[in-house]
C-alpha cells in the first residue's frame, strides 16, 4: 500500500487542500507533520466550503483517521475553534482526530511576538500570518518550548517562567503592548491546564499510532502545509515559514522512516501566487496580475490578504521538483487561464547579465532577478469542470504537456475548478496506479 506525500511546489496554496480531500479516500489515514494555523486549506464539494487550518483535510471523510505530527506547532485554542467549528459542521471527529504529544503548543506569547516583530521591521516585514509560527518554532529549538504532552506537567508554571523569561524581555524591548495576564506564567499555566484537558482526548504517541497502522499494511497520505519556496532550509529565505515544508519534512515531523514513503504528489498552480513579503520573479503587477487575482479568488484563506500573482516559474518549479522528487503532479487552476490570449511561462533569470536556470540562493540575486519567457497560446474556451484530458481545448493539453516535459513528471490530476467533482484523475497513467493506495 503506498505512503505518499502531497507537498506544495510553489509559495504555498496551490490547492493542496483540494486534492488531499479527493484522493484521501484511497488513504486509511492522512497526517500532517509540519506548520500551525498559518495554513488555510480550501476544500469545496456540492455546496459545502470548508477552510482547515490545523486539521488534516482528511478530517470530513468519515472513517479517515487524522494525525497532527510532532513538527507540528499547535495552538490549543485553534485547535478546539476548529474542532468545534468541524462538529458545528456535522463533521463526526469521535476517535479519529490524533494529537501528538511530541507537538510544540504555539501560545498566546508566540502571537504577541510575531506580531511586535512584523510592526518592528516596517518595510521589510515578512508579511507572517501573525499567527506565532516563527516565535513557536524558536522556542521549540532553543529548547524552552513546551510539547503538548507538557500541558499536564507538575512543574507547568516553571516551564512557562523560562519561555516567558525569553520572550517577555523581547516584546519589551519592542514597545509591544500585550496583555500582562498573557505573560504571566500563573495566568497562562491555568489556561494551559485548562487546554490540557480539552485536549486529553486526543492526545497519542502518534510516531507508535502511524507505524503501527505501517506495520498493518495501512496507507498514509501526509498533508503538507505551505509551499518548497517557503521552506525554513530551502525557501527564499529569509522570506520563508519556519518549518520543513518539503517532502523530506513528512518523516521528521510525523516520525516514520524516510524507506515508508513511497510517492510524492507535487501540487502545482498554473500559474503562481505568493502572500507576504519577499522576491517573486514572475510578479505581474498590470492587469493580467490583476485578472489573475480575480479570476482566481487569489485572496488568502487565513488572512484574506489579496495574493501577489504572476506566470508559472519553471525554475523554482524545476526545483521543487528536484528537492521532493515529485512522482506525480497535481495541476490545478488551470481554468483561471481559460480567457487569457497567451500565457506566459518563465524558463530562466536574467541575473547580472547571466543567464541561469537553478534557482540562485544569493538573495541580492534573487531580488533582481529579470524572468526569461517563452510564450504559450491561450485556449479561449472554457475548461471548468472538463473530466478527461482529451476533452481539454488542444492547446491547454499542449499547455499541461510542455510543463510534464518540463518538469519530467506526468500531471496525473488537472484541476479545472474549486469542487471536488472538477478534476480529471488520469487513471491511465501508470504513475496514477503508484500513487494511489485503492
Ligand atoms: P492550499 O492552501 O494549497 O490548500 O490552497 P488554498 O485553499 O489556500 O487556495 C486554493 C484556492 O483555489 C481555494 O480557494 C480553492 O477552492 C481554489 N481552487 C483549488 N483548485 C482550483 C481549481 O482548479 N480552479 C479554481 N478556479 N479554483 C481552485
Ligand atoms: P498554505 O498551507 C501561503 C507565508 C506568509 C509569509 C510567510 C511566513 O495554505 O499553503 P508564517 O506565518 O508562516 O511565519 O509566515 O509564509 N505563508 C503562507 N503563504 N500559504 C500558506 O499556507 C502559508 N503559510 C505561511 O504569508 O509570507
Ligand atoms: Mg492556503
Amino acid at each position: 500500500m503506498p505512503n505518499v506525500v502531497i507537498v506544495g511546489m510553489q509559495w504555498g496554496d496551490e490547492g493542496k487542500g483540494k486534492i488531499v480531500d479527493l484522493i484521501c479516500p484511497a488513504f486509511d489515514a492522512v497526517a500532517r507533520y509540519q506548520g500551525g494555523h498559518n495554513a488555510g486549506h480550501t476544500v469545496r464539494f456540492g455546496e459545502h466550503h470548508f477552510s482547515l487550518r490545523l486539521i488534516p483535510s482528511g478530517i470530513l471523510h468519515q472513517g479517515t483517521e487524522c494525525v497532527l505530527g510532532n513538527g507540528m506547532v499547535v495552538s490549543p485554542e485553534a485547535f478546539l475553534g476548529e474542532r468545534q467549528e468541524l462538529r458545528d459542521a456535522g463533521v463526526d471527529d469521535a476517535g479519529r482526530l490524533h494529537l501528538s504529544n511530541r507537538a510544540t503548543v504555539l501560545l498566546p506569547p508566540h502571537v504577541a511576538l510575531d506580531r511586535a516583530r512584523e510592526q518592528a521591521r516596517g518595510a521589510a516585514a515578512i508579511g507572517t500570518t501573525s499567527r506565532g509560527i516563527g516565535p513557536a518554532y524558536e522556542s521549540k529549538a532553543g529548547r524552552y518550548g513546551l510539547r503538548l504532552a507538557d500541558l499536564a506537567a507538575d512543574d507547568l508554571e516553571e516551564r512557562l517562567e523560562e519561555l516567558l523569561g525569553v520572550v517577555r524581555p523581547q516584546l519589551h524591548s519592542l514597545g509591544s503592548d500585550v496583555e500582562p495576564e498573557e505573560v504571566d506564567a500563573a495566568a497562562l499555566a491555568e489556561r494551559c491546564r485548562a487546554w490540557g484537558e480539552a485536549l486529553s482526548g486526543h492526545l497519542a504517541d502518534t510516531e507508535q499510532l502511524l507505524n503501527g497502522w505501517l506495520r498493518a499494511g495501512h496507507s498514509v497520505l501526509f498533508e503538507g502545509a505551505q509551499g518548497t519556496l517557503l521552506d525554513i532550509d530551502h525557501g527564499t529565505y529569509p522570506y520563508v515559514t519556519s518549518s520543513s515544508s518539503t517532502a523530506g519534512g513528512a518523516a521528521t515531523g510525523s516520525g516514520v522512516p524516510p524507506t515508508a514513503i513511497d510517492g510524492v504528489i507535487g501540487i502545482l498552480k498554473a500559474y503562481t501566487t505568493r502572500v507576504g513579503g519577499g522576491p517573486f520573479t514572475t510578479e505581474l503587477e498590470d492587469e493580467t496580475g490583476r485578472f489573475l487575482r480575480k479570476r482566481g479568488n487569489e485572496f488568502g484563506t487565513v488572512t484574506g490578504r489579496p495574493r501577489r500573482c504572476g506566470w508559472l516559474d519553471l525554475v523554482a518549479a524545476r526545483y521543487a521538483q528536484m528537492l521532493n522528487g515529485v512522482t506525480g503532479i497535481a495541476l490545478t487552476k488551470l481554468d483561471v487561464l481559460d480567457d487569457l490570449d497567451e500565457i506566459k511561462v518563465c524558463t530562466a533569470y536574467r541575473v547580472g547579465g547571466e543567464t541561469v536556470t537553478d534557482l540562485p540562493a544569493d538573495r541580492a540575486a534573487l531580488d533582481t532577478a529579470e524572468p526569461v519567457y517563452e510564450t504559450l497560446p491561450g485556449w479561449g474556451t472554457s475548461t471548468v469542470g472538463t473530466l478527461s484530458f482529451e476533452e481539454l481545448p488542444p492547446a491547454a493539453r499542449d499547455y499541461v504537456r510542455y510543463i510534464e516535459e518540463r518538469l519530467g513528471a506526468p500531471a496525473v490530476w488537472i484541476s479545472t475548478g474549486p469542487r471536488r467533482e472538477e478534476t480529471i484523475a488520469r487513471r491511465d497513467l501508470p504513475a496514477y496506479g503508484r500513487l494511489m493506495a485503492r
